[in-house]
């Protein structure tokens, strides 16, 4: 890999103040080691050097104690419930802004000017069609498969298109690839949502906005005119910015980690959707509608906060809680009014919300969330809205995948551009057997393989 720009380096070095000190109790030895300090958030403690001084590692499976790079995109305040993009709170940016100029925010660090804002539009808008032969793709599917599971294999086949912006050591061509993929994920969504209906492709429109375009792409057909409802754009423009970004959650981190061995954009991208979709992270807004319907009625809510506290019950209130947000998570509380606002414009009473709102109420006072500090996240409302827009369930976590692009590309490019930058390469505590000797196949004894999923909610208690 080039050697990227050595932009990060001095703010770090400015950064070290005060070190903390680790003794090894039983040989009475210590060492220093130096703390960082970001520009808001808790300090930590510098181990680049520990290994190679003391001869241990840290323990930290799930990363919760571990910053895993320095990063100037997006500030979380967990305990606070606050979450900025290059310093504007998100509430904001949902209500005042459109999507491309979070975008261009998260991309390049500043809020565009009318003239940024015209030539980014115009940049986006030039990659918003499919190669004909990538269009072609789709009908290897099976009409059934799950949008998300196209979505994986289109936007990994990118890189096979689009030679002229896969030289990540080449600046501009980074820049072109974060352009293509944010340009070109509403088409890849929608085609996926129509090949599952059997309709045509329709072309993207380059006179709409991001959201409009999305809308019409998803909705029109070829025999009827398509109307935009504003109602819906701005719903559909507010969800997309909720879902931008989240610094180093586990798809953004599975966005890093390809690319620290220097694979291409488009892989990366492609792996951080296949993170994405599961429902502990952005299949969970599926989830969340797919348990309310099995819930059904207010009075077997009850029931259902029984079994989430139960520790040998593996049920969880889908859209509760959050690793890092101990408090509301505040893209919720956005959702949360929007949802009310697109069900009254549109007249829709949707029992649903009803029900999510009783059982919000009732799991707010009960007192194993109040303990835990589980509150509603991000994909508690957003379900109930995109129904209300008319998408299918199982594109829920698409959409979160559309939106979220712009974070992946942005942290990403940031690595490429950061000094600090090395293969991701995590170490372990080894737990197997010591070294033995090794017996013929004739000699072996038969042993009874059971695979245990205990880690994936296979009881509260072994939770990850
Ligand atoms: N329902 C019931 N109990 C829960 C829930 C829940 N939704 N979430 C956490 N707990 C309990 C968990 O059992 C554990 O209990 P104990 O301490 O007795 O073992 C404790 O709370 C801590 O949970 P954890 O699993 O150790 O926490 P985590 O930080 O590893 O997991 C999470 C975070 C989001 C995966 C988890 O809260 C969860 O599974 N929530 C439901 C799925 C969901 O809504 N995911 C969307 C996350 S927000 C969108 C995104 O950014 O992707």
């Amino acid at each position: 890999m080039a050697k990227p720009s050595l932009k990060n380096e001095s703010k770090i070095a400015q950064a070290v103040r005060h070190s903390f000190t680790l003794t090894d109790n039983e040989t009475g030895q210590s060492w220093e080691f130096p703390t960082l300090h970001g520009t808001i958030g808790p300090k930590v403690i510098d181990t680049r050097k520990l290994y190679s001084q003391t001869g241990v590692f840290t323990y930290d499976p799930g990363f919760a104690s571990t910053a895993s790079c320095t990063s100037d995109i997006t500030y979380i305040d967990g305990d606070a419930g606050v979450l900025l993009h290059r310093g504007y709170a998100i509430d904001d940016l949902a209500k005042n802004t459109d999507y491309t100029d979070v975008c261009y925010l998260l991309l390049h660090g500043e809020l565009p000017s009318p003239e940024n804002k015209l030539e980014f539009d115009a940049e986006i808008n030039q990659h918003t069609m499919l190669h004909e032969q990538l269009a072609r793709f789709y009908s290897g599917f099976m009409r059934s498969a799950h949008p998300m599971a196209i979505m994986v294999g289109v936007v990994g086949a990118l890189s096979a298109f689009y030679h002229d912006s896969t030289d990540i050591t080449d600046p501009m061509q980074r820049m072109r690839a974060a352009h293509r993929l944010i340009a070109k994920m509403p088409t890849i969504g929608a085609y996926a949502y129509k090949y599952s209906l059997g309709q045509p492709f329709p072309q993207p429109s380059n006179k709409l906005t991001y959201s409009e375009n999305l809308l019409r792409l998803m909705f029109s057909v070829p025999t009827t005119d398509y109307e935009i409802n504003p109602v819906l754009a701005r719903a559909m423009n507010q969800i997309l910015i909720l879902h931008a970004d989240h610094e180093q959650n586990a798809s953004t981190s599975t966005v890093r980690l390809a690319g620290s061995s220097a694979a291409n954009p488009f892989a990366c991208v492609a792996a951080g959707i296949a993170s994405l979709w599961g429902p502990a992270h952005g299949g969970a807004n599926e989830a969340v509608l797919n348990m309310l319907t099995e819930i059904s009625t207010k009075d077997r809510i009850d029931k259902y906060i029984k079994k989430a506290q139960d520790p040998d019950d593996k049920f969880r209130l889908m859209g509760f809680g959050h690793r890092v947000y101990k408090n509301y998570d505040p893209r919720a509380e956005v959702l949360r009014n929007t949802c009310h606002e697109v069900l009254d414009e549109l007249g829709i009473h949707d029992p649903t919300l009803d029900l999510a709102m009783e059982l919000e109420r009732i799991a707010l006072s009960n007192d194993y969330f109040k303990e835990k500090r589980l509150y509603p996240n991000v994909d508690f409302y957003s379900g109930i809205i995109l129904r209300a827009l008319n998408f299918p369930t199982n594109m829920f976590t698409v959409l979160f995948a559309i939106g979220r692009t712009v974070g992946w590309i942005a942290h990403w490019k940031e690595m490429m551009e950061s000094s600090e930058s090395r293969i991701g390469r995590p170490r372990q505590l080894y737990t197997g057997s010591t070294k033995r000797e090794f017996t013929s196949v004739a000699n072996r004894e038969h042993t009874d393989r059971k695979i245990s999923w205990s880690w994936l909610w296979g009881g509260k208690k072994n939770g990850s």
